[in-house]
């Protein structure tokens, strides 16, 4: 598959197999990731792999407290009130891995830095025929002291892109593309 191909068949797989990865295509696909340009040549990411299906429940599970205590109820929609209240939800929808890029510096360039990785990451698994999605409702645990003890991480790491990946069961129908907002100047 080529560039073009994959950038414009990339999806948000909330739908997995129970079928694994294996340990060579993860290291293929953070590979690719660390292609990726970053501020000051600092490639300061940091790759955390989560295969044990009791840890991802268990971020899940406090991902999900953790959104519902910190975010105003005004500011969560009603859909995202009933999800993250239903016990049987997983944020990770079953997915076999979980792939977090955290930034081992705090600057002000951690979050593009560890977002060009993620991308390149993406792209790469859906060329390698795996789907993946980022999943946003894990960071903000994700970043808290308790988040990081519980994968390991130092306090100074900086938790930026969970992906999870895994095979997707069918193929998600793309989402339309506003169009782009263009100014020449
Ligand atoms: C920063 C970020 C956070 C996201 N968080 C979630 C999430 O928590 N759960 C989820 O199901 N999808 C999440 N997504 C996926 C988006 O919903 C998805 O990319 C968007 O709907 C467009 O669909 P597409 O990726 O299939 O083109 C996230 C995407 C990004 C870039």
């Amino acid at each position: 598959m080529d560039l073009k191909e994959a950038i414009y068949t990339r999806r948000a797989v909330r739908d997995y197999t129970a079928e694994s990865v294996d340990e060579a295509t993860i290291r293929l696909l953070i590979d690719a990731a660390v292609q990726a340009p970053s501020a000051v040549n600092q490639q300061p990411w940091a790759f955390c792999v989560v295969r044990d299906k009791k840890v991802l429940g268990s971020i899940s599970r406090q991902a999900k407290a953790h959104m519902l205590s910190t975010t105003p109820a005004a500011l969560l929609s009603h859909h995202f009130q009933e999800i993250l209240n239903d016990p049987g939800f997983d944020i990770f929808y079953n997915a076999p891995v979980l792939i977090l890029i955290s930034s081992a510096v705090e600057n002000a360039w951690a979050v593009e830095n560890c977002a060009l990785a993620a991308q390149n990451l993406m792209l790469t698994a859906r060329s390698a025929g795996l789907g993946t999605c980022w999943i946003g409702f894990a960071e903000g645990w994700l970043r808290t002291p308790e988040g990081k003890a519980l994968l390991g991480l130092p306090g100074s790491h900086v938790p930026v892109a969970p992906i999870i990946v895994g095979h997707p069961r069918g193929e998600p129908p793309a989402v339309p593309r506003k169009a782009p907002d263009i100014s020449f100047i």
